[in-house]
């Protein structure tokens, strides 16, 4: 049962970084709103707009080469409708990263355009970019900057430590990501993070976690098990029945003829994680 699924955290984690986010976000004109195209929902901080307050945000759906293209077409729709700017990317490969930096500066244009009226001609827009762990936050950085990185610079004056570099004329980037750490009372919520690796192992049950989503899969794509695994599943059948068939298909099987579980959803997880299954989208609109 999903709401079984609980994820062993200290509050006081979470109380720091939503503290460290507060601090960064005075510092920046414009907040990019990093979501993982898997799990739009479940990726998402409801804190995040009462921390930025009014500052303009852009979303940047990524992994959407993990994602399930119908999907995340429904989710654009979605984001458009409630007036977001919002984009595709893939920043593995660098895909959309450039319309996002596109759609980052034209967010900042009234920033800049309060500054120029006041006679501040000069003064660079910042932004930042703030996300779930591992939904790749470093990963667009190093994009963005590419060969800027030499600029880099330590400013007297701002918190110290704080790296900007400049990404493009006008607009300076703090180097910094901002991790949000999404409330986990929902198992359901809990259970995205968890299967699409957000979360490390060690703060949940890996056994459940697998049969969880070998349940999600048998209800809603039984065919990326089949293809797969090569086995032949349908909702019919029971996540223990699943692991089973893929273990004996593997012939994982270990003295006494039971299966190797363990084995068996450590590879089940690791290979949804990376996409190996498919792509996939559990946050479902
Ligand atoms: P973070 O700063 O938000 O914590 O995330 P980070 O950039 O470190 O990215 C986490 C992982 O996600 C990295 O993989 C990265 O390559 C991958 N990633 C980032 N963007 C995309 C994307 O659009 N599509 C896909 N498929 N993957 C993406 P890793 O396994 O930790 O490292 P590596 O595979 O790069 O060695």
């Amino acid at each position: 049962m999903i709401d079984d699924f609980k994820i062993q955290w200290f509050p006081g984690h979470m109380t720091k970084a939503r503290r460290m986010m507060e601090e960064q976000v005075k510092l920046v004109d414009v907040v990019v709103e990093m979501l993982d195209a898997r799990i739009p929902q479940s990726s998402t901080n409801p804190l995040l707009n009462q921390i930025i307050g009014s500052k303009p945000k852009v979303i940047a759906l990524n992994k959407v080469d993990m994602a399930d293209s119908a999907q995340t077409e429904i989710w654009m729709e979605t984001f458009k409708a409630a007036g977001l700017p919002v984009v595709k990317v893939d920043c593995a490969k660098g895909r959309g990263v450039k319309e996002l930096l596109a759609k980052v500066q034209e967010a900042a244009k009234p920033v800049l355009e309060k500054w120029f009226k006041k006679g501040v001609r000069n003064r660079s827009t910042r932004g930042m970019i703030v996300g779930i762990p591992n939904v790749g936050k470093s990963t667009l950085i190093n994009r963005w900057v590419g060969k800027n990185k030499v600029n880099a610079e330590n400013r007297p004056g701002v918190t110290r430590g704080q790296q900007w570099v400049t990404i493009a004329k006008g607009l300076e980037l703090l180097d910094t990501p901002g991790v949000l750490w999404p409330k986990f009372d929902d198992p359901k919520v809990g259970f995205a993070l968890a299967v699409t690796g957000a979360i490390k192992e060690d703060v949940f049950d890996r056994t459940l976690a697998a049969e969880l989503l070998a349940e999600w899969l048998l209800q809603n794509s039984p065919e990326l098990l089949n293809n797969g695994y090569g086995v032949d599943l349908g909702a019919g059948n029971t996540h223990t029945e699943a692991l089973e068939a893929i273990a004996r298909k593997r012939g994982w099987i270990r003295v006494g003829g039971l299966v190797d579980r363990e084995r068996t959803e450590m590879m089940l997880l690791r290979d949804f994680r990376n996409g190996n299954l498919g792509r996939i989208t559990i946050d479902r609109k």
